[in-house]
């Protein structure tokens, strides 16, 4: 019987609702595929352990993590604690020990949801996101002048084999699909990282999927043009920071942030790939019961993908998506389910 271990970390906010949300579903899976047996290690980690101890999670939590098979998070982030201490004692650490450098963000429009541009009723994007570099990097800091001034410093981070590794798997994405692939860039303004960014990607694409027709796009550009004309993007790969970015775009392009899930997954599988949505820890409507879940189920299908679990991975993907059609919808995305009862009717649905 294959076994498999999750490390579960529900965090902040609404990342408590919805992360029990996810973790109801996939059991309803598993247990109608029968003969898989999935262990969640329940790991309180978050803001809560950083007031109580003085760290996000313990000194030892990355290599206890390290023998999980996947890892599923919540979000955290909270009023008070800056997020610095927040997101760099956690989420950053996890995705950088394990090498989690493709953040994939899938966007489509589904049923029972509308996407606020007008006459849209289809979408089906793949956002590739740099995860590990880039923008987001560790070197800088503030610096005082002389006269008195202060400046801080970012620096900006891009290797070629970083840049490469990233290109490659979008490349084979890419001509999974329709062929094409989009690379954002802004090598008109930013001049040392960028084009350098766009030469790597090009020859990366040339020698991986050469059918694949490459379009480089400005990244303020981009954004304009996801708005105006969506389709003209099937695959999309991005640096970190503007990854991130067109992320929130396309979720609420598809009708809310509520339903944008994301896959930080290390391909080589030297260590455990990361499920988590899209969105945060949503401060402004935690503790109501009304979160949308869906992000979080919609993770969690591709977690049980990753792990080979074909058939759970649709049964519950389908479930979501038959609950939704069915008119089932929470405050996002104007219906009036809980998190709860939206969670109840996928149940009900996967044991159907
Ligand atoms: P957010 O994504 O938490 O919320 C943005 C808006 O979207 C809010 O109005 C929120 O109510 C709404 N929203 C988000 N998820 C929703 C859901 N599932 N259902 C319905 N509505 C939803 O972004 P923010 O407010 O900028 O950030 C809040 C905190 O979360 C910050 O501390 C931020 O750093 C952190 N954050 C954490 C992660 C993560 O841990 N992965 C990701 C993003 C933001
Ligand atoms: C995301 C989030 C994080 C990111 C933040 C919270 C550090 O916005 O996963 O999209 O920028 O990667
Ligand atoms: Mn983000």
């Amino acid at each position: 019987e294959p076994r498999f271990t999750i490390d579960v970390i529900a965090g902040d906010g609404i990342g408590q609702e919805v992360v029990p949300a996810a973790r109801r579903c996939v059991d309803a899976a598993v247990a109608a595929a029968a003969g898989i047996s999935l262990t969640w290690r329940e790991r309180d980690w978050g803001s809560d352990h950083y007031r109580r101890t003085g760290r996000m999670m313990p000194v030892d939590a990355l290599e206890t993590m390290a023998s999980a098979d996947a890892i599923m998070l919540g979000a955290v982030g909270e009023p008070g604690i800056p997020d610095d201490v927040t997101l760099w004692g956690l989420l950053i650490p996890i995705r950088r020990t394990f090498d989690q450098y493709v953040n994939l963000r899938p966007v489509r429009l589904l049923p029972g949801t509308t996407s606020p541009l007008r006459g849209i009723d289809e979408l089906d994007l793949v956002i590739v996101r740099e995860n590990v570099e880039g923008e987001y990097s560790s070197i800088g800091g503030r610096f005082d002048r002389p006269g008195g001034d202060t400046v801080a410093v970012q620096e900006s981070l891009f290797s070629r084999s970083g840049t490469a590794r990233v290109a490659r798997y979008a490349a084979r994405l890419a001509a999974s699909r329709r062929g094409t692939l989009v690379s954002a860039t802004k090598s008109n303004g930013i001049i040392h990282t960028m084009p350098f960014w766009d030469e790597v990607v090009a020859e990366t694409v040339a020698e991986t999927a050469p059918d694949v027709r490459l379009r480089s796009v400005l990244i303020d550009a981009l954004a304009a043009e996801l708005v105006l004309h969506p389709h003209a993007s099937d695959v999309i790969v991005a640096s970190n920071l503007f990854g991130d970015i067109l992320s929130d775009l396309a979720a609420a392009l598809a009708g809310s942030i509520g339903v944008a899930p994301s896959a930080s997954l290390n391909p080589e599988r030297t260590h455990p790939s990361l499920f988590e949505p899209v969105h945060g820890s949503a401060p402004d409507i935690a503790g109501r019961g009304v979160a949308n879940p869906v992000a979080q189920i919609w993770s969690a299908s591709l977690m049980l993908s990753h792990l080979g679990l074909d058939a759970p991975a649709a049964a519950l993907y389908d479930a979501m998506v038959a609950t939704m059609s069915a008119g089932t919808l929470t405050g996002d995305l104007g219906g009036d389910a809980t998190t709860e009862s939206f969670t109840d009717a996928v149940v009900a649905e996967i044991e159907r």
